[in-house]
């Protein structure tokens, strides 16, 4: 609860902005009071009447009205409040808070202040990814301001999807409270029933070379065991992930160890342990090549090159079948594209996992590289077929599973 808790919320100029007019709803439900800024661009999107009607306060907005005789200016609004929340924050307002500019209400509440910040970003997935805003979001984490998401999932722009959806509402309300109340939440800006747990993850495909130019792969985007890894940390665990080759960007919160063979990735998962869950979304190659080439292959009068192929260890397997630090809960994928459920439990079994994410991943479904999934959930319970959804909702509910298995 957040009862005498005063909250100063920055609403800057996103597509997210109607969602923080939830958010303020949301605190007030929880009993704190809500003092709302908006940026001007703020204002296309939702409107100072509807935010001072839900925060039941007067809405600031203009850097110049607070030079009233009544007016409290804006040194005195940064420090009269106990958390400024800044959702969504754009790209550009993160930018202007890393490089200290100070050109509206916002961004001087926000310069002047002495007070914690959290910021939930929320942008298009490329501005997300993009180099600048990686930088300023690590120097504004390096300065003790706190995050939550970006959520992976569709934007506003139609057929985009990635990293840089605004969290949800609750899951804002859950950082402030993990700020503002850390006994009560446990501690930690995204804590959770996976606090203090360590959750190991794969994703991503293997490479496996053929010389040093050219090397066998597979489909796999990551996106899947990247938003697995983000579920994760969202409920408060220590995340590492283990990623193969991607072109998607790091979660943040989430320490990333980057692979690019199976056997690098078996090593970087091993040197990971002890784990309380491991989950294995990575498309490993089952096989490399037995004798990379140390120079490029020629074509030659000697014809096609023949290439002998060797088995790659299974990670899965050999993290199911440890036999000193095998994680509480293990879970594998089975990527099928016939006998969906007889393969999947027979993985489960031969691999020695506690549950199998299934998904038919055979040519249309899309599924191998695109934004949705459908998937079984094979366990001790049975199987589950759950609804079609986003990545990040699959992820949200593979999670919750492993929480189940880790209590049970
Ligand atoms: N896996 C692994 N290491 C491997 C192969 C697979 O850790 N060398 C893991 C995957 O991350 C996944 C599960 O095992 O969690 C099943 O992967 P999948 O490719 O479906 O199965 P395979 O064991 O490779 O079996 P097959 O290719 O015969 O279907």
């Amino acid at each position: 609860m957040l009862a005498d808790k005063r909250i100063l919320l920055v609403i800057s100029g996103g597509i997210a902005a109607y969602k923080s007019l939830d958010l303020i709803r949301r605190l007030k439900e929880r009993g704190a009071s809500v003092r709302v800024v908006l940026t001007k661009s703020a204002e296309h999107f939702v409107t100072p009447l509807s935010a001072g009607a839900l925060s039941g306060d007067r809405v600031y907005s203009d850097l110049f009205d607070l030079t009233g005789e009544h007016d409290i200016g804006h040194i005195k609004l940064s420090r009269d409040t106990d958390l400024i929340v800044v959702a969504p924050a754009t790209a550009n307002i993160l930018a202007k808070m890393a490089a200290g500019i100070a050109d509206d209400l916002a961004t001087n509440i926000l310069l002047a202040t002495d007070k914690p910040i959290l910021a939930a970003p929320a942008m298009n997935p490329r501005m997300w990814a993009n180099a600048a805003t990686r930088r300023n979001v690590a120097w504004l984490k390096d300065q003790g301001i706190a995050t939550v998401g970006p959520n992976v999932g569709a934007m506003a722009e139609r057929g985009e999807t990635g990293e840089g959806r605004m969290a949800e509402p609750m899951e804002i309300v859950a950082a402030v409270e993990a700020i503002l109340t850390p006994a009560a939440s446990a501690g930690g800006a995204a804590s959770g029933p996976l606090t203090r747990r360590h959750v190991l993850v794969t994703s991503g495909p293997t490479h496996e070379p053929i010389d040093p130019v050219r090397f066998l792969a597979n489909r796999s985007s990551g996106k899947q065991g990247h938003a697995v890894a983000i579920a994760a940390a969202r409920l408060g665990a220590r995340v590492t992930l283990v990623s193969g080759p991607v072109t998607i960007p790091d979660p943040a919160g989430v320490t990333v160890v980057r692979v690019e063979t199976a056997q690098q990735m078996l090593a970087a998962v091993e040197a990971a342990l002890p784990a309380d869950i491991a989950i294995f979304a990575a498309a490993v190659a089952d096989w490399r090549v037995a004798t990379a080439a140390d120079e490029k292959i020629k074509k030659g009068p000697g014809g096609v090159p023949q290439l002998a192929l060797v088995e790659n260890p299974d990670i899965l397997a050999a993290i199911g079948r440890h036999p000193t630090q095998r994680p509480k809960v293990v879970i594998g994928f089975a990527a099928e594209t016939e006998n969906l459920l007889a393969n999947a439990a027979a993985k489960l079994k031969r691999k020695g996992a506690d549950a199998i994410v299934a998904n038919d991943v055979s040519p249309g479904t899309g599924i191998m590289g695109g934004d949705r999934n459908h998937v079984r959930f094979l366990s001790g319970d049975g199987v589950e077929d759950w609804p079609e959804g986003g990545k990040d909702a699959v992820a949200a509910m593979i999670i919750a599973k492993a929480v189940q298995l880790l209590q049970g």
